[in-house]
């Protein structure tokens, strides 16, 4: 895998410093060897994704922050999403042609009742709400967002966990008929995240299918994501085609890239930051740019208390 040779290079020797200190800038150089290593160019599709339909029945909940909304657009157009590019505009103009219709997740493993369900059918599986959330990136900017769904809880009780199950894996789609990321050696694909079973079932941990009332966009993950708030956003793995329940810890998608910075647990720690840059700080999106003044970045991403009772006595330095 290409990332795993790049390990042999320091990003310094072949980029200069203000290039390399970014973990963007650091994956789209990878992405840049990899074109240049012969890999098919990206055919940058114009269509933008936009959903425009929406989820009926939404409940208010009190799990919400009453912090100012990130405008839509900036939700939209700012993402994270490799299979469709490493530039933050990059899933906002090439993710509308994915096709989130017919779609199926598969609920396996250590359960007792596994079953595969059709999308419509999972998104009747629970009490759908609005979840206003901040979302922390590990690369130093953060968004509130109005996210629509439910407790992942809801599905793991109706699967029924045995003994086995100590561990969630989230599998997202990887296929290269309809995404440019995953023709490149970007990352180990598929796309894979994991919690801990008591990380999963607790009730901030949301299965979503939308935002701002509607139907997830594509660049935001369509048809359903998992959001795990008080972890760095790269918990928070987008289009979800399997939910596996494991006895061993899931080897996830940015660990298998690089484990020196970036563990399994990744809970927000302004106490800890990461190898190449601080994590005291952040900057909110949609709030005067660049020159903004920077937010001090909150212990668990400010759910200490719903969720601080998870960790004690872990040393967070080491489980980082
Ligand atoms: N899920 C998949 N399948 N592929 C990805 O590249 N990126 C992660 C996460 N989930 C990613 C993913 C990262 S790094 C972040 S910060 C969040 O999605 C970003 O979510 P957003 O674009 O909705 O803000």
């Amino acid at each position: 895998m290409l990332i795993k040779k790049s390990a042999d290079i320091l990003p310094s020797e072949i980029t200069p410093r203000r290039v390399y200190e970014g973990r963007r800038e650091f994956v789209r150089q990878l992405g840049r060897i990899a074109l240049l290593a012969g890999a098919q160019a990206l055919p940058f599709a114009a269509a933008h994704a936009q959903s425009g339909q929406k989820i009926p029945g939404l409940k208010k909940s009190a799990f919400s922050t009453t912090e100012k909304q990130t405008p839509y657009k900036d939700i939209t157009t700012y993402n994270n999403y490799y299979e469709f590019g490493t530039d933050k505009a990059d899933p906002a103009q090439t993710a509308g042609k994915l096709k989130t219709r017919p779609w199926t997740v598969s609920v396996e493993g250590a359960v007792a009742k596994p079953r595969t369900y059709g999308i419509d059918d999972l998104m009747k599986l629970g009490a759908m709400e609005e979840r206003v959330y901040r979302l922390r990136c590990v690369e130093g900017w953060s968004m509130v967002i109005p996210w629509a769904g439910f407790s992942l809880s809801d599905l793991i009780k109706e699967v029924q966990p045995t003994g086995n199950a100590k561990f969630v894996e989230f599998v997202t789609l990887a296929d290269p008929a309809q995404m440019p990321g995953v023709r490149q050696q970007i990352l180990h694909w598929p796309y894979v995240e994991g919690l801990r079973m008591d990380e999963a079932m607790n009730p901030l941990t949301l299965l979503t299918f939308g935002l701002y009332g509607e139907v997830l966009p594509n660049q935001s993950g369509a048809p359903v994501r998992v959001v795990v708030p008080w972890k760095y956003g790269f918990k928070s793995g987008k289009s979800l085609v399997k939910i596996r329940f494991t006895e061993q810890m899931p080897k996830t998608a940015w660990s298998l890239a690089n484990a020196s910075e970036y563990g399994f647990y990744s809970n927000v720690n302004p106490k800890v930051d990461h190898p190449r840059w601080s994590q005291a700080t952040e900057r909110r999106i949609g709030e005067g740019g660049i020159f903004a003044q920077k937010r001090a970045t909150l212990m668990f991403n400010g759910y200490g208390d719903q969720v601080a009772q998870m960790y004690a006595g872990m040393d967070l330095r080491r489980n980082f």
